[in-house]
C-alpha cells in the first residue's frame, strides 16, 4: 500500500503522464500551440541555511467568547524564514503565516469576520485560462473555508464566493461537531493554489467535554505542527514555478526546495522530558509527508483528520497527505540532555532538543479514546462510482484532470439526501494518489481493491486484481480527507449529516483542484 502511495511524490515536476486518453469534449484543450522558456529564478541553496537556530514559531491562539465576532483580515506581510534569510513577501491571515490559531468549543458558534485587506494584484502568477481566473475576474480575491468544518453552505466559503480587496465577510460556524483538528484557507475558485502558497491558511481546533477529560498533554505541551514546502529564491522569495507558456502559467504540481514547519525552516522546539501533543496538518500544495522521527523511534497516533482514533495506534512513520491531519502524542521521557529530529523520508524537518532532567509528567494517554462506530455498509442507500481521470491532449497542455470525467460547469450530478448514508467507490485511473475531500461530511473509509485499469477502460467493467483492503488503524477513525491511491477502487461511507445546499468535493492537490478536479454536490 505504502509504496503505491508514494508515487505522486517521486514523479518530477511537470513529467508527461503515462496516460494518454482522448479529449472529453471539444478542443478547448488546445489552447497554446508552442511552449516559449519560462525563465526560472536562482533558487536558494538550502544547505546554506544552519539548521534548527531558530525557535519554531506558535501561531497566537484565539479564544472567542460566546458571541463574540473574530476579526481577521488577510493582508500582505513579510515573515522572516529563517535566521539567515532575508524576510519574505508572504499573504497572512492577521500578521503570520500560518494564520492565529482558532481555538473552539464543540457546541459554541464562533463568527468571524473575513476581512480582505490585500494588495489589488497578485505577486504569484495568475492563469487566466482556468475556469473561474478569467481575465474579467479581479485578479485578487478570496475566500475562507474552515476544512472538515460542518457549516451550512452559505458560511462553507464556496470557491464562488469569493470577496476583493476593500471587502468583508461574516461567517458564522455553528460547531456541532465532535473535536477535531480543523484548518481554514483560502479557496478561491482558479486561484486557491496560489493563495495557499501565498500563505493563507492556519489551523482550527474543536475541543469537546469528552476529549478534554482524557488528560492528553495540554497548554504548552500540546502545540500545532503546521508542514509546507515552498520554492524559494536565493534572496529568499517565494517562487511559483510556470509551465512556460507565458499566458497559461499552471503547472499540475509544486514541490519546494525547502520545507517549513508553522512558517520556520528547519526551526528547533525546546521540551520537557514528557509527553507533548502535537496537531500535525500537511498543508502543502502537493508534497505528501513521510514523518517519523530520528532512528525510527515510536510515537503514538490518536486522532486524524475528524478527531480521535477509537484507541492511540503505535506508529514508527505516517504518510500524510495535503489535507490530512494526524494527532501525535511523542514521549521525549528519557531522553532529557538529548536533540531528536523530525524527519520527512530522509530530511530532517526540524528538531526536538530535549531539556536535561526529569519533569513530573501527569498527562495521560487512555487505551481507549473514544467510541468510534463502523458505519455498516448496509446502511448506505445508494452507490455512487466516480472516476479520477487524467487527460493528455495536446503537446503544450500539460494535461487536465477531472473528478467523473465532468468539468466545474457540468450540472451538478451527485445530490445526496440530508441524513442518508452513501457509498462513493472512487475508480483511480491515474498513475497518482489523489487525496480526495469532500466539504461538510466526516466519512469512513470502507477499503480499497485493485482492478484492472485498462480493462476498466477498455470495456467499463470493473475486474478486481485481488481482494478489498480495510483501512489500517489510523485511518479507521472519522476522516474527511482520503489518500485515493492508483489502481484502486477507494469506498468511503458517508453519512450527508448537517445541511441542505452545495458543496464541494475535490482532490486536496491544489494544482489539480484548481484545474478542475473540483465538483460541486448538492445536498437536497
Ligand atoms: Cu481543504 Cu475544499 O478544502
Ligand atoms: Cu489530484
Amino acid at each position: 500500500m505504502g509504496l503505491m502511495a508514494g508515487a505522486s511524490t517521486l514523479r518530477a515536476l511537470g513529467a508527461p503522464m503515462h496516460m494518454a486518453m482522448p479529449a472529453p469534449k471539444g478542443n478547448s484543450l488546445c489552447k497554446h500551440a508552442v511552449a516559449d522558456q519560462a525563465v526560472v529564478p536562482k533558487l536558494l541553496d538550502p544547505a546554506r541555511l544552519t539548521p534548527f537556530v531558530d525557535a519554531l514559531p506558535i501561531p497566537d491562539v484565539l479564544r472567542p467568547q460566546s458571541g463574540q465576532t473574530l476579526r481577521i483580515a488577510m493582508r500582505e506581510s513579510s515573515q522572516r524564514l529563517h535566521r539567515d534569510l532575508s524576510p519574505t513577501r508572504v499573504w497572512t491571515y492577521g500578521n503570520t503565516m500560518p494564520g492565529p490559531t482558532i481555538d473552539a468549543r464543540s457546541g459554541e458558534a464562533v463568527h468571524v469576520e473575513w476581512g480582505n485587506s490585500l494588495p489589488l494584484k497578485h505577486f504569484l502568477p495568475v492563469d487566466h485560462n482556468i475556469c473561474g481566473a478569467e481575465r474579467d475576474k479581479p485578479e485578487v480575491r478570496g475566500v475562507v473555508h474552515v476544512h472538515g468544518a460542518r457549516v451550512p453552505a452559505t458560511d462553507d466559503g464556496y470557491p464562488t464566493d469569493w470577496f476583493v480587496p476593500g471587502q468583508s465577510r461574516r461567517q458564522t460556524y455553528p460547531n456541532k461537531q465532535d473535536a477535531a483538528t480543523l484548518w481554514y484557507h483560502d479557496h478561491t475558485m482558479g486561484i486557491e493554489r496560489l493563495n495557499l502558497y501565498a500563505g493563507l491558511f492556519g489551523m482550527y481546533l474543536l475541543r469537546d467535554e469528552h476529549e478534554l477529560s482524557l488528560g492528553l498533554p495540554h497548554g504548552e505541551h500540546e502545540l500545532p505542527l503546521v508542514l509546507t514546502d515552498r520554492l524559494l529564491t536565493e534572496d529568499g522569495q517565494l517562487y511559483y514555478p510556470v509551465s512556460g507558456v507565458s499566458d497559461a502559467p499552471w503547472v499540475p504540481e509544486v514541490f519546494g526546495n525547502v520545507m517549513l514547519v508553522n512558517g520556520a525552516i528547519l526551526p528547533r522546539l525546546d521540551v520537557q522530558a514528557r509527553r507533548y501533543r502535537f496537531r500535525v496538518l500537511n498543508a502543502a500544495n502537493g508534497r505528501f509527508f513521510r514523518l517519523s522521527l530520528h532512528g525510527q523511534r515510536p510515537f503514538m497516533q490518536i486522532g486524524s483528520d475528524q478527531g480521535l482514533l477509537a484507541s492511540p495506534v503505535p506508529q514508527t512513520s505516517l504518510f500524510l497527505a495535503p489535507g490530512e491531519r494526524a494527532d501525535l502524542v511523542i514521549d521525549f521521557a528519557g531522553l532529557g540532555g538529548t536533540a531528536i529530529e523530525l524527519m520527512t523520508d530522509a530530511l530532517p524537518l526540524m528538531q526536538f532538543k530535549v531539556a536535561a532532567g526529569q519533569v513530573d509528567d501527569t498527562s495521560r494517554v487512555p487505551a481507549t479514546l473514544r467510541d468510534v462506530p463502523r458505519v455498516a455498509e448496509a446502511s448506505a442507500t445508494n452507490t455512487r462510482l466516480l472516476t479520477i481521470d487524467e487527460y493528455q491532449d495536446c503537446v503544450a497542455d500539460p494535461m487536465l484532470m477531472l473528478l467523473d470525467g465532468k468539468h466545474w460547469q457540468d450540472p451538478v450530478s451527485e445530490k445526496p439526501t440530508l441524513g442518508s448514508t452513501e457509498i462513493w467507490s472512487f475508480l483511480n485511473l491515474t498513475e497518482d494518489t489523489h487525496p480526495i475531500h469532500l466539504h461538510l461530511v466526516r466519512f469512513q473509509i470502507l477499503d480499497r481493491r485493485p482492478f484492472d485499469v485498462d480493462k476498466y477502460l477498455s470495456s467499463k467493467t470493473i475486474r478486481y486484481t485481488g481482494p478489498a483492503q480495510p483501512p489500517p488503524p489510523h485511518e479507521a477513525g472519522w476522516k474527511d480527507t482520503a489518500q485515493v491511491y492508483p489502481g484502486m477502487v477507494t469506498r468511503y461511507i458517508i453519512t450527508f449529516d448537517g445541511y441542505k445546499g452545495r458543496y464541494v468535493w475535490h482532490c486536496h492537490l491544489l494544482e489539480h483542484a484548481s484545474n478542475e478536479m473540483m465538483r460541486p454536490f448538492e445536498v437536497v
